[in-house]
């Protein structure tokens, strides 16, 4: 099964290192959400979408990825790190995910882990991607 993880991480890095973690240890093609415009998905059965957390909900530009080029009847999970212990983060790629008719998405199985609150600090500072 072909696996692919499809990240945008932009404020610290935080989900980079998660993505970057996960590849040194699985087989998995890792694609830059935000430098990489030129992927297709349909080559992948299983499809991992991880990205921060902006204004309750997956950035912006990971939104728009899933909405343009998740193809339908996909194997899809998420990952995703944030800042303060709230609520369902994934619920907008949730509905998309559910959209284009993907299975799942599902827990992964790796110690327990999904999400993760992650190093942050005063986000007034934040000025977008580099
Ligand atoms: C503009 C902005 C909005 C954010 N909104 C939330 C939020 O609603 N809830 C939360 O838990 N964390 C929030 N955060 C914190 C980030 O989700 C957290 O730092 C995350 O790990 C960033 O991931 P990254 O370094 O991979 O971009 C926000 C950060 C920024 C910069």
């Amino acid at each position: 099964m072909k696996t692919a993880i499809v990240y945008v991480s932009m404020h610290h890095k935080n989900t980079k290192k998660l993505v970057d973690a996960i590849a040194e240890q699985y087989d998995v093609t890792v694609i830059d959400g935000v430098r990489d415009h030129d992927f297709n998905l349909a080559e992948f059965d299983r499809i991992g979408f991880a990205s921060g957390i902006a204004f309750g909900r997956f950035y912006p530009q990971m939104l728009k990825i899933m909405n343009d080029k998740l193809p339908e009847g996909k194997d899809v999970f998420f990952l995703y790190t944030y800042g303060v212990k709230a609520g369902m983060y994934c619920n907008a790629a949730r509905k998309i995910a559910e959209a284009k008719k993907s299975k799942g998405p599902r827990r992964v199985r790796m110690p327990g882990l999904r999400h993760l609150r992650a190093y942050e600090t005063d986000r007034r500072h934040f000025k977008g991607p580099p």
